[in-house]
């Protein structure tokens, strides 16, 4: 059979000012915007924020930047998968109408001296603990997006449960005009979230990743059937540990400020987990 004909691809630019230009036209003619941030490694769990992108505005911007400032100094930034042009191709697919590729003296010029340093859901003892410095990195280059392009609307997936509402409040902290949506968690048909890291798991360790969403499901089901969260958990932490996980948390948190829920009051509840297997570290969470 004849191959499908390729979508043409979309517009690349590199740098703010040449962004703007084109941002410029768009609004002119009155176009709104969404933007979809990216460290690239583009798989179905980005093209699903893409699709949304595209239900929720007439223009679609995709970044491309893995950004240094929110890996630490023993993490994967230089080996963070670097696929672009089959990420190219994907979001030629998905309709994307730009793609902002800067490179890193762009964002983080000689003299570049205002970093963000975001409390709140980025100071609970989850991400924030592991992974020092992290949210700072993030929330400054996500802040940097964001008054770069002043998008009507920014997408952003559920998967980073704890960037999502770090973003959220900075967004609004700012008075950023952006609607910052958090979009579902796109999985394997065996549970296990989909990631751009997943492709560092050996054959065994994928066969045991999946676990981490299996305790997930197992735990909100069992919490909001009334069982004792704490009971719960801890059972789920030992199975998670004893699928050869080094267990960094699984906790419930209040789903809104991530802080410790009050027992006194019947918030809703987000259970999130981070756990490495051999080298790679991975993440998922669930609403209860
Ligand atoms: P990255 O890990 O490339 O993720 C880009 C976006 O895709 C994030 O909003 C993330 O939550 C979402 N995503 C990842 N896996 C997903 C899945 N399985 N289902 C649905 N959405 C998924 O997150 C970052 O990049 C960076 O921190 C960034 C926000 C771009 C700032 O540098």
């Amino acid at each position: 059979m004849a191959k499908a004909a390729k979508k043409s691809q979309p517009r690349i630019v590199k740098t703010v000012k040449a962004l703007r230009e084109v941002l410029a036209d768009w609004r002119k003619r009155k176009a709104d915007i969404a933007l979809v941030p990216t460290m690239g490694a583009l798989h179905a769990g980005h093209v699903s924020l893409v699709a949304l992108a595209k239900k929720s505005a007439k223009k679609v911007v995709v970044s491309i930047f893995v950004n240094p400032t929110q890996f630490g100094p023993n993490e994967d930034f230089s080996r963070y998968p670097r696929t672009i042009e089959a990420d190219l191709d994907k979001l030629a697919d998905a309709g994307a109408d730009l793609v902002f590729m800067p490179d890193a003296k762009e964002i983080y010029p000689d003299g570049f001296a205002t970093m963000l340093k975001p409390a709140g859901p980025a100071a609970v003892g989850l991400d924030d603990k592991f992974r020092p410095g992290h949210f700072e990195g993030v929330a400054t280059v996500v802040a940097k997006l964001f008054t770069s392009v002043m998008p009507d609307i920014a997408i952003f997936g559920d998967k980073d449960y704890q960037q999502l509402q770090v973003i959220r409040t900075m967004a609004r902290d700012l008075h950023l005009p952006v609607k910052v949506v958090g979009a579902p968690i796109i999985r394997e048909k065996d549970g296990l979230a989909l990631s751009s890291r997943n492709v560092y798991l050996s054959p065994p360790e994928r066969a045991a990743a999946p676990v981490l969403h299996q305790v997930l499901k197992e735990s909100a089901k069992a919490i909001a059937g009334g069982g004792d969260p704490e009971a719960v958990l801890s059972r789920g932490r030992a199975k998670i540990m004893s699928a050869g996980f080094k267990l960094d948390y699984l906790e419930a948190r209040d789903a809104a400020t991530l802080a410790k829920p009050d027992p006194q009051r019947k918030a809703k509840l987000r259970l999130l987990v981070a756990a490495k297997i051999g080298k790679t570290r991975l993440i998922d969470n669930i609403a209860v």
